[in-house]
């Protein structure tokens, strides 16, 4: 039994055994080098003929953007990712925020955000006006998105009537009626609009921070922009309290008090004049 088991043993791997499985290996072998040479054919004629792609992938950065990577690299890098692709809990995707979203979030001060929290506050900004541009350069190069447009005066042209309208449609539901902002549920607020420069304004209404909404230029037109800039620095601002003695802002009373007195001394001095000649 045993040896005619061996007999039948070795004939069948004679017969299918390893003879056969090499040469199915062999001819496997031979497939996989000749699609290997393929490959390797059709990726080489390809890029060839397609330079293009290559480019694509690694677009060559402008001076300034190169500089405004260095800076991400060193402190936004942790946050956001290398090429700004966002971090998981760490903090979003840049790619297609632009540079007007860097533009406020680094330049009012609240990027690089210091700790989590629910809402990164206005500090004082770690960059310098030049830096802001070099990291929003970088940003606009990776993934485009909006931009502010150039010169610090961006509401010369506004109207400050048709701002005031627009600003009582569109923001002071959340910015209050005197733009000194007001708190959002969850533990969140509008901030207050006194500290905002003309870009800062522009770009928070281009990039919509948190709850805020996105304003852009199919909602609220360049010129509408202007307007409503205009009457944030040209009306709010002037009504805002200057510090010092008023009288609880009762409407225009303090001035009313003020040309009432300077009238009346004004008066006492003319009559004492006249009395002075006759
Ligand atoms: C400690 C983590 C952290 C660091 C460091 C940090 N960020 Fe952020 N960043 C966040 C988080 C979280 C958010 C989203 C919360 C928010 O918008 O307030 C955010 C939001 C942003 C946004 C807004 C994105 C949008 O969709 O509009 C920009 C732009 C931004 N960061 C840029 C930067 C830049 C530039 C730096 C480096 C100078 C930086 N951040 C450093 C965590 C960080
Ligand atoms: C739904 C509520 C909401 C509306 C409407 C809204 N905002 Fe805001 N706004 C916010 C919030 C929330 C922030 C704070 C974002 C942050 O801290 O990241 C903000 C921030 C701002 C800032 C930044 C202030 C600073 O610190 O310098 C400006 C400027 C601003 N908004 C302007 C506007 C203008 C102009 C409009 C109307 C066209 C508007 N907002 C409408 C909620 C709103």
């Amino acid at each position: 039994m045993t040896s005619d088991n061996d007999r039948r043993r070795g004939l069948l791997a004679r017969l299918r055994g390893r003879p056969v499985a090499r040469s199915r290996g062999r001819r496997r072998l031979g497939a996989a080098v000749r699609l290997a040479a393929a490959l390797m054919l059709a990726g080489g004629a390809y890029t060839a003929f397609a330079p293009g792609v290559q480019a694509q992938d690694t677009p060559p950065l402008s001076a300034a953007a190169n500089e405004g990577k260095a800076l991400f690299d060193v402190s936004c890098v942790t946050c956001h990712g290398l090429n700004g692709q966002g971090v998981v809990d760490r903090g979003p995707s840049l790619v297609g925020v632009g540079s007007a979203a860097v533009e406020f979030q680094v330049g009012t001060g609240r990027m690089p955000m210091v700790r989590q929290e629910a809402q990164a506050p206005r500090k004082y900004p770690q960059f310098t006006d030049e830096q802001v541009r070099q990291l929003g350069q970088y940003i606009q190069e990776l993934g485009g998105g909006p931009q502010v447009p150039a010169g610090n005066n961006l509401h010369q042209n506004g109207d400050v009537a048709t701002g005031g309208e627009l600003f009582r449609i569109n923001c002071s539901q959340c910015h209050a009626f005197t733009g000194g902002g007001g708190a959002l549920s969850s533990g969140k607020y509008a901030p207050s609009l006194m500290p905002s420069s003309d870009r800062q304004i522009y770009a928070a209404m281009l990039s919509g921070p948190q709850n805020m909404p996105v304003f852009g230029d199919n909602q609220i037109s360049p010129q509408e922009k202007a307007d409503i800039i205009a009457y944030i620095q040209e009306s709010l601002k002037g009504t805002q309290d200057q510090g010092g003695f008023n009288l609880g802002r009762y409407g225009p009373s303090t001035e009313g008090v003020a040309i009432f007195l300077v009238g009346i001394v004004a008066l006492v001095f003319a009559s004492l004049w006249i009395a002075g000649k006759s």
